[in-house]
């Protein structure tokens, strides 16, 4: 059974929401006031409290995130919102910020009060040049309404990098230096902006605090689970009669999901697998998706991830070497580099799917992945290289036979 949830997605459907006019007309900023009523200290307990877990990929848990903020410390503290959305398959955060942008503004707002933040930045996808207008405007007109008048929000656009997503090297990106993921430290600790402690949380992430601020903890846990609170924009591209963005309660059946949102598989053919969380989850069998919950906990019991919700689902038709040689151009061409396992691991795995693509590989070949993607795994700077390996792993696991009948 499939509950309606809007969270963030409340005003989606309503005429010129982006505008400021219209979204006041529908509660937008009445927060600001609210807020008033709570210490710093007291809106990061209620969104410990809510569970609100991160929906950049990683679901780690926002309020444990905001904890490590200094709420004492002289210097000023930065938030930046993660708006890089470069994964193939994940494409929510843009219907934020193109249908509700107020929603974000006012979550930044939300965010900075509680962390004692002056300065934000929305690092945003350097191709969502429309939509970065349209972020832009409402910015300007939430400034011209006298709502940014302690906070200063700068967009910034990124240079079409998808490592630049990854939290470290957006901030050296930010910062003016070439995107390349810093080195994780030892113990939980705020990242740095210009040596200043910083923030780094999802569009999604943020845009979710207003209705925790103005309902309550206990009505975010209200939808989905106990481990996986709340609620998620999942994207749905691929085999299926609508694809698109559907706000969903973590827990519920995938196949629920897909049958209800996504109009089931398109020409009555029978599913095959799905990508369940953007390109770097593992795909899953469609056996696996008939079983799975959408929530964090289910999907990594089945050894994939939920990621960011982006499901890509594939039908019987679909050529499962093709489709990962596709994500090895792709992870090819975006490892910064800095690593050898990944730099040289995705190269050689690329150029291995292509000879077996090509009928000219054989199962050493195939073995060959197999020892490339361990080679990939807990090596590495950042995490982007043992995602690509779970991701081979994941195809070969699953569907070995396909490989095995092109050599
Ligand atoms: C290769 C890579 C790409 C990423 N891309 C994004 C992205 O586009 N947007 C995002 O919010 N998080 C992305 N992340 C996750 C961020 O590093 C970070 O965990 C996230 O922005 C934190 O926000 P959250 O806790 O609200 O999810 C990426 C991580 C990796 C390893
Ligand atoms: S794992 Fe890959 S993307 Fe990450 S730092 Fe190393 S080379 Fe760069």
């Amino acid at each position: 059974m499939m509950r309606t949830c809007q969270i963030v997605s409340q005003k989606f459907a309503i005429e010129d929401a982006h505008t400021l006019s219209i979204a006041q007309e529908h509660g937008a900023y009445d927060t600001l006031a609210k807020c008033q009523e709570f210490t710093p200290l007291e809106m990061i307990q209620i969104i410990k409290e809510s569970g609100l877990r991160g929906k950049g990929g990683g679901g780690a848990p926002a309020g444990a995130k905001w904890a490590l903020m200094p709420q004492d410390s002289e210097q000023s503290s930065v938030l930046v919102v993660n708006c890089d959305e470069s994964e193939p398959g994940t494409f929510k955060d843009r219907q934020i910020i193109t249908k509700d942008p107020h929603l974000l503004i006012e979550g930044i707002l939300l965010t900075c009060y509680a962390i004692k933040a002056q300065d934000a930045y929305v690092y945003i996808r350097g191709e969502y040049f429309q939509f970065q207008k349209v972020l832009q405007r409402a910015i300007d007109e939430a400034e011209e309404a006298g709502f940014l008048k302690n906070i200063n929000i700068t967009l910034h656009r990124g240079a079409g990098a998808y490592i630049c997503g990854e939290k470290s090297a957006l901030l050296e990106s930010l910062e003016g230096k070439r995107g390349h993921p810093r080195l994780k430290p030892k113990q939980p600790e705020p990242e740095w902006y210009f040596g200043q402690p910083t923030l780094v949380n999802n569009v999604e992430t943020i845009a979710s605090v207003p209705f925790i601020i103005q309902n309550g903890a206990e009505a975010y846990r209200a939808f989905g689970t106990e481990k996986s609170p709340g609620t998620l924009l999942f994207a749905m591209s691929g085999h299926v009669q609508n694809p698109g963005v559907y706000e969903a309660e973590f827990g519920v059946s995938m196949m629920d999901y897909i049958n209800h949102y996504g109009g089931g598989i398109k020409n009555g053919k029978a599913l095959k697998a799905v990508i369940p969380g953007g390109a770097s989850t593992g795909v899953i069998t469609a056996k696996e998706a008939e079983e799975v919950t959408l929530d964090y906990e289910a999907l990594r019991s089945m050894g994939s991830a939920l990621g960011t919700g982006g499901m890509i689902v594939m039908d019987e038709s679909t050529c499962m070497v093709s489709v990962l040689k596709n994500l090895l151009e792709f992870y090819h061409e975006e490892s910064c580099g800095q690593c050898t396992p990944c730099r040289e691991g995705t190269g050689w795995a690329n150029t291995l799917l292509g000879k077996i693509l090509n009928k000219r590989g054989s199962s050493a070949d195939i073995n060959q992945l197999l020892e490339i993607a361990d080679t990939m795994n807990g090596k590495t700077i950042c995490v982007f290289a043992p995602a690509v390996s779970s991701v081979i792993v994941s195809f070969l696991t699953g569907f070995r036979d396909e490989f095995e009948v092109m050599v």
